[in-house]
């Protein structure tokens, strides 16, 4: 039998699967589990999941990874999430009212645009740290509660419960409506300053104050679990925090001047420390575990998702995508996979996805390294934002599952002229929570994890300057055309 001192389970609800770790003191990984989770696309640009799958999935996962022999060393749990997706349910039932609208769905664009033509962007920004765009929460509230409480007579009286993913299972194992203040901070609707609900931001989105959850800090006063088999009911959640949140924490990212990508469905370059102007990027509270941290940080849409929508059409699995990716040049054809518009550091949620540069002679594999291409290429622009904000990127901190690809690394070393250091962990958001969890029930200290290795290998950057200057100038031209107002 493994170990039998206190363990913790982090797990780690994502997008495409809900991940769950055991991990015993050291950080050393005890057992994994894993239960994917589907997605739908009902309408061109909607993308919708099911809360009551995204539920089950935690149940699969955490029964696949715990034996029940060791269940009862489990001393807390800690839970990293995918951010800005938004559920709505009933109080009393449990029974979510409509899909959970994914953080990946632009239904809302047009009223995105209506209300950044009235001026609001200002507004949003200063009291959000984030722009006016489809991908946060605040819109998807305002559609779901237009589409199910018109009136918003059930929301006022508190007959409804919006939640962002981690209040969701909070509220389904726990019993208590709560959010905490990282994922509330990605919903646009809390005040960055505060690290509470803003009026102003609720007036304009519509949205009553008694249909959201209390904010508490990271390693805050979260309900005991119940019904999370093979875990007793009562075992306490210690932590929770947002996914990428939760990877910056892993890197070690509480020390100034760490930067860190995660490539997973979509890509969060993300780095620690505030500033007053960030063009391009989301200012946003990362996590509280022992004070407020903010964060600085660029989202890209489509990274991964590039890859798998690409793997989809040609009928190959996106591993054989990635091995004939490896073995060509895109030769001139660039693919800027906008497919739910950009985020960072553009923020226009109607820019169209663009092929260009395809001759007869264009092949699956050049449109596979083109894509390759793509997902280095749109980090590289986040990373150029976030050295304007914060000062000089030496060396980017990689992880998310996309890193196992050797060649993506090396090609986001090439681009950007910059030192890539891969974390040998696949699963840093569940191991930062299990981190953060870990402070909370005293099993190690923040020296412990500040001596702890992380192992990573490197990628140094090849080509000389003209070169990538060439390349990201062709690449600018690419994007240019997929955006309408494009500069
Ligand atoms: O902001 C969205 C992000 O939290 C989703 O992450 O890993 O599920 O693609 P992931």
């Amino acid at each position: 039998m493994a170990s039998t001192g206190p363990l913790i389970l982090a797990v780690d609800q994502g997008t495409s699967s809900t991940k769950a770790l055991l991990v015993a003191p050291g950080g050393r990984v005890v057992s994994r589990g894993a239960a994917p989770v589907s997605e739908r696309q009902p309408r061109p640009g909607w993308v919708d999941q099911s809360a009551e799958e995204i539920w089950e999935s935690v149940r699969r996962a955490v029964a696949d990874c715990v034996d029940p022999a060791l269940a009862p060393h489990v001393a807390g749990v800690g839970f990293s999430t995918q951010r800005e997706s938004l559920v709505l349910w009933e109080r009393h039932t449990g029974r979510p009212v409509g899909p959970l609208v994914s953080w990946q769905d632009q239904r809302t664009t047009r009223q995105c645009l209506d209300l950044a033509a009235t001026g609001a962007g200002a507004l949003v920004r200063a009291a959000s740290g984030m722009p006016l765009d489809p991908m946060f929460s605040a819109l998807k509230a305002r559609w779901l509660l237009d589409a199910h409480d018109p009136d918003r007579r059930r929301s006022l009286a508190g007959e409804l419960c919006l939640g962002t993913v981690d209040s969701w299972l909070l509220s389904r194992f726990g019993g208590d409506h709560v959010v905490e203040v990282g994922n509330a901070s990605r919903t646009q609707l809390m005040n960055i300053a505060t690290r509470q609900w803003d009026g102003a931001l609720l007036d304009l989105f519509g949205v009553p104050r008694e249909v959201l959850p209390r904010i508490t800090a990271s390693c805050g006063d979260f309900p005991a679990l119940r019904g999370l088999a093979p875990l007793p009911d009562g075992v306490p959640v210690l932590a929770v925090m947002g996914d990428s949140h939760a990877a910056m924490f892993a890197h070690g990212g509480w020390r100034p001047g760490v930067v860190k990508a995660t490539y997973g469905t979509g890509s969060s370059v993300m780095a620690v420390g505030d500033c007053d102007d960030a063009p391009g990027l989301c200012r946003s509270v990362a996590w509280d575990v022992t004070g407020p941290v903010l964060a600085v940080e660029g989202n890209i849409r489509a990274t991964g998702r590039a890859l798998s929508w690409l793997a989809e059409l040609f009928g190959i699995s996106p591993e054989a995508l990635l091995e004939e990716a490896a073995e060509q040049a895109p030769d001139g054809v660039h693919l800027v996979p906008a497919f739910g518009g950009l985020g960072a550091p553009w923020w226009e949620p109607d820019a169209v996805a663009v092929l260009s540069g395809l001759t007869l002679g264009t092949r699956r594999g050049h449109l596979a390294a083109a894509a390759l291409e793509a997902v280095a290429f749109q980090v590289e622009d986040v990373l150029t934002a976030v050295e304007r904000a914060t000062g000089e990127v030496r060396v980017l901190l990689a992880d998310g599952g996309l890193t196992r690809s050797a060649r993506v690394m090396q090609l986001q070393a090439d681009v950007g002229g910059r030192v890539v250091s891969r974390s040998a962990e696949h699963d840093l958001s569940s191991l930062g929570v299990a981190d953060a969890a870990g402070l909370a029930a005293g099993l190690w200290t923040l020296a412990d994890l500040e001596a702890r290795p992380r192992p990573a290998d490197e990628f140094r950057p090849r080509g000389d300057e003209l070169d990538r200057a060439a390349r990201r100038a062709a690449w600018h031209e690419a994007v240019r055309r997929s955006r309408p107002r494009g500069a």
